[in-house]
């Protein structure tokens, strides 16, 4: 299902103009369809219904509260990686007995926040933070909730910088070492070993590589219990790929179905963290085209959004489809679309063929629901977009535009420099 379709040359958000929404609202800016992010999520859950499951929405992916607040109604928790997306979560009414904490670095200040908030368990990275919960609960006198987060060692065949299962990767903790790191954990009096988990990378297109994790997980768990840990909870991450351009990923039902084949009477309650499927093809970015210009080597189309507000192309070599908001006849042309910021790196597609845009022109960049805001930064003093929610024909600013006062605030001049 798709609520980004063109009616009468013009494209619509639901029963939303995105032309007249960009009218009151301004330029650029992320633009979200409530019915796809509901339906995503509830497909994904549904898929699971089979088995006891918790889903888990990963906040980096898309962290604005109302957002977060379409998921927790449907009854989901949230994957945290910071005392902020935390934050964030509570403000979005989530309940903190459906809240996991995965991250390599999670400081004293965090840990102990989340110890208060009572959530479901850390994913610990290593043997230091396992001591480190466990002395900050005892403190708290409380018991803290874990699960080792091991690295299977599967390729996810994705990107190098999204893919996280692998050897070489700064994360979790290999099988062996878990096996001992759990020894340890359970000499712990703090520390309530719930579970095991794992992340094997993002943008995973093929089934393979989860079903290889969760085999390679299962073997761990059966010895776990053998020793006599109770594990009641397997935590397989997130990292379903969706359609950028041409790939194929998995439903999100065959992807459960396989999951459900391959974990047959394991007797656990399964943990999910979708980011990227959920919201990523249920937002987009709106930016104005301020010029055209043409040199001996190519053409630019000089947008209004850069890097700053969508960094995925400049970091990742991304692709998103690129779109006029108002259906013309015209030609195809080899472009660049570029942004206003000063980096050869700053730009939204390289050499693509996309329709001839003019000046003032509205263009909508696809597949932008994910990563995209919440990379955002203010990079060259340019405030943060906003973030527009479209339900029916109603759309809502979920997050208002920056102002340049928001840009400096916080900041100082140092007394001995006042005049
Ligand atoms: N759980 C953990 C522990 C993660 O590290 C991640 C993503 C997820 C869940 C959610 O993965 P998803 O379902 O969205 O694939 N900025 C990159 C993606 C980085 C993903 C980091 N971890 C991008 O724009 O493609």
């Amino acid at each position: 299902m798709n609520d980004f379709q063109y009616k009468e040359q013009e494209l619509w958000c639901e029963q939303a103009s995105v032309r007249a929404i960009a009218e009151k609202v301004g330029t650029p800016f992320y633009l979200y369809s409530y019915r796809t992010l509901k339906n995503h999520f509830h497909v994904f859950d549904q898929a699971f219904a089979e088995i006891p499951h918790i889903i888990c929405f990963a906040v980096k992916s898309s962290s604005n509260i109302g957002i977060l607040r379409i998921f927790v109604a449907e009854g989901g928790g949230v994957d945290i990686v910071s005392g902020g997306e935390l934050y964030r979560a509570m403000q979005a009414g989530v309940d903190p007995r459906k809240v996991v904490y995965s991250g390599v670095g999670k400081r004293l200040d965090e840990i102990e926040y989340a110890l208060k908030a009572n959530i479901l368990m850390f994913n610990v990275e290593s043997f230091q933070e396992l001591t480190e919960i466990n002395a900050c609960a005892q403190r708290l006198g409380k018991k803290a909730g874990i699960a080792l987060r091991v690295n299977p060692d599967v390729d996810p065949q994705t990107h190098p910088y999204i893919s996280t299962g692998l050897k070489e990767n700064k994360f979790g903790v290999n099988i062996e070492k878990a096996i001992e790191a759990y020894r340890e954990a359970r000499k712990m009096p703090y520390l309530d070993i719930k579970g095991v988990s794992c992340h094997i990378g993002s943008q995973v297109t093929k089934i393979s590589p989860f079903v290889d994790a969760l085999n390679r997980l299962k073997k761990l768990v059966y010895l776990l219990r053998e020793e006599g840990t109770n594990i009641r909870y397997l935590d397989l991450g997130g990292g379903l790929g969706i359609t950028y351009k041409e790939e194929q990923p998995p439903h999100p039902t065959e992807y459960a179905k396989a999951i459900i084949d391959a974990s047959k009477d394991m007797n656990c309650t399964f943990i999910l963290e979708p980011g990227r499927v959920i919201v990523g093809n249920a937002g987009i970015l709106v930016t104005k085209v301020l010029y055209t210009k043409t040199n001996e080597e190519k053409n630019f189309v000089i947008v209004d959004a850069g890097m700053n507000d969508l960094i995925r192309p400049s970091l990742y070599n991304s692709y998103h489809q690129i779109q006029p908001v108002v259906i013309k006849k015209r030609k195809t042309v080899l472009a660049d679309i570029v942004g206003p910021i000063c980096e050869s790196g700053d730009y939204l597609a390289k050499d693509r063929n996309i329709p001839e845009f003019e000046r003032g022109e509205l263009m909508a960049v696809m597949s932008a629901g994910a990563y995209g805001f919440t990379m955002s930064s203010n990079y060259n003093s340019r405030p943060r977009v906003a973030e527009v929610l479209v339900k029916g024909d109603r759309s809502y600013v979920i997050r208002r535009r920056e102002m340049y006062s928001d840009i400096v605030k916080g900041e100082k001049i140092p007394i001995f420099l006042k005049v």
